[in-house]
């Protein structure tokens, strides 16, 4: 069966990774194809993640770039739509919650293309968040489900899923965490670019920030980065800047302690190597919030929602919103060692890749 796996942005890189290695395992009946949308195009946002992650190269690239979402989606609907009717594929797999994830299950759907989509069924019921409506979307369209966490397939059920199309797997970006944790173990520090950083710093928080509720609104913003700015005063704050945040950071002049260590957006294993080791992350990222439960770093998550409960139930993650007295309150309790312990959640074991796979095997 032909099958088509689209990645689009920055997050989507890390879950499709690990479900092309274990295609390369040869154990599937399945000829894949990969689809990069183009929706993220910069080298440190896109070209080395496919290098490290061991993504090889696309058999399409769409090259849509950035514009309004109905312009970016726009856009990859009707380049989409065009490598769907030349090639045929059976089925086409899309991760996560972007306008990627959106767009190209959409177009399928239209053509009577089967979709699975993964990291299916989760909710922050905040409609407000590009990405719910993405997610809503997505799902209320896609033919096989697979969720992460509890949450995901109850979700699904109550608006109206059928049982047996949706399984619950596991993560994919948590396969990929581990293979990368397994590779960076046998790294010399030398080989990483944020080695000297560790070396400057021997404890450190890390800090990501780029949702448009928290960046695009200069009070918001301003308020968030005066918390850090006071956390900071007692441990050192590592922020590896997005492209949206750094335009806004300049227009809005927000002025930056020596305390915060502002650095370019980071390659995966630059970055693992530091938010592994960091005493705290403050993010407002989906995926960091699950990366730090699975490693067990303590993590503050800097909106008023989550739609990965299972990170707050049962992992380190704890949802502050951006009060900038909660922020410092809450960084303060974690530094004080009144953190929270945090297990692994189901599932959450390296091997979703194999489960997903094996599950459409069967299916399709
Ligand atoms: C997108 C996803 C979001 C994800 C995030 C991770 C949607 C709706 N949003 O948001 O879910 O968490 O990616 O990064 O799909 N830009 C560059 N270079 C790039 C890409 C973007 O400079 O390679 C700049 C452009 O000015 C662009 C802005 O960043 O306008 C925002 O990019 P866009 O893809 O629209 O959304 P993200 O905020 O990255």
């Amino acid at each position: 069966k032909k099958l088509f796996i689209v990645a689009g942005a920055r997050p989507n890189f890390m879950k499709i990774a690990p479900i092309l290695r274990e295609l390369r395992r040869g154990a599937y009946p399945f000829a894949a194809k990969l689809v990069h949308t183009g929706q993220h195009y910069d080298k440190a946002m896109s070209d080395v993640f496919f290098e490290e992650l061991e993504i090889p190269r696309p058999d399409y690239h769409l090259e849509v770039g950035s514009g309004s979402h109905a312009e970016q989606t726009a856009r990859i609907m009707t380049r989409f739509e065009a490598i769907c009717l030349r090639d045929r594929p059976d089925l086409v797999l899309v991760v996560g919650d972007v306008n990627s994830t959106l767009a190209c299950s959409i177009v399928a759907k239209k053509l009577h293309i089967g979709v699975a989509h993964v990291e299916a069924g989760l909710r922050s019921g905040d409609r407000a968040m590009p990405e719910e409506i993405n997610r809503l979307v997505t799902d209320a369209i896609s033919d096989w489900f697979f969720v992460t966490e509890q949450s995901g397939l109850e979700h699904l059920l109550a608006e109206g899923q059928p049982r047996d199309r949706i399984h619950f797997v596991g993560h994919v970006m948590i396969d990929n965490l581990f293979h990368q944790v397994e590779k960076l173990a046998a790294l010399p520090p030398a080989a990483l670019g944020t080695t000297p950083l560790k070396q400057r710093f021997p404890e450190y928080g890390v800090i990501t920030l780029h949702r448009p509720s928290n960046v695009d609104d200069p009070q918001v913003f301003s308020g968030i980065m005066a918390a850090l700015a006071e956390v900071s005063q007692g441990l050192p704050l590592i922020f590896p800047v997005h492209p949206r945040t750094r335009g806004n950071l300049d227009k809005f002049g927000i002025a930056i302690p020596d305390s915060v260590v502002l650095t370019e957006p980071l390659a995966y294993m630059d970055f693992l190597n530091l938010f592994k080791d960091a005493r705290l992350v403050l993010t407002d990222s989906g995926g960091l919030q699950e990366e730090t439960t699975a490693l067990g770093v303590p993590c503050l998550t800097l909106r008023e929602n989550t739609e990965r409960p299972v990170t707050v139930d049962e992992g380190t993650n704890t949802v502050v919103g951006v009060d900038p007295a909660r922020i410092v309150a809450e960084a303060t309790a974690i530094l004080a060692g009144r953190g929270k312990q945090g297990c692994r959640p189901q599932f959450w074991d390296g091997r979703a890749s194999g489960r997903i796979l094996e599950a459409l095997a069967v299916a399709v």
